[in-house]
């Protein structure tokens, strides 16, 4: 994971610079839900963007959120009341869930970090969705390693869905 620590000030103004069709990956996310979920992991929660758009899609879920950076979490604790500061390396919060979804957030895992959160993700979650910015070579993996399928690809942006 890099020493960078995420800030939730002027977050959105540049990821949307960084990233033109962040809104629209976000939106991609969401749809990529195959079935309406009630009990929901959010890996990198940042400030709440992908879960205010699935409670809006999805009013009946229960949204826990994590995070590793303080900032971003006490950003997202006004709003969500489950936020927790915690890596995504670490041991998740008990599921089981019927979804884990996560946005721009398991790409500086390594790849043997990210296998190890696939099989987690598998053995405790009924779906996982993903989306992130994939480098030539690393979506396929990802695929792979999830046992998933692309369901939505853009200049380097894609989203990935298993069900299990
Ligand atoms: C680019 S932001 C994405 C935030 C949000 N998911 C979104 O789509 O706007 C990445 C977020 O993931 C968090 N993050 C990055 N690596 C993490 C890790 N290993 N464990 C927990 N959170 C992590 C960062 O602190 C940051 O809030």
């Amino acid at each position: 994971m890099s020493d960078f620590t995420w800030k939730p000030d002027g977050y959105l103004e540049m990821i949307r610079a960084d990233i033109p069709r962040y809104a629209e990956l976000q939106e991609q996310a969401i749809a990529a839900i195959p079935f309406a979920p009630q009990r929901v992991l959010e890996l990198g929660m940042g400030t709440g963007e992908t879960t205010r758009r699935l409670i809006e899609a999805y009013p009946d879920s229960w949204v826990i959120g994590l995070d590793s950076s303080p900032d971003m979490v006490f950003r997202a604790r006004e709003m969500y009341d489950d936020v927790q500061l915690a890596r995504i390396e670490d041991p998740l919060p008990d599921g089981p869930w019927d979804l884990v979804i996560s946005v721009l957030s398991v790409n500086d895992l390594s790849d043997e970090q990210k296998q190890a959160l696939f099989r987690r993700v598998k053995d405790h979650s009924r779906a996982l969705v993903i989306g992130d910015a994939f480098e030539p070579g690393e979506l396929d993996k990802v695929v792979e390693w999830c046992g998933g399928e692309i369901s939505w690809e853009a200049e380097g942006l894609a989203v990935v869905r298993a069900v299990y």
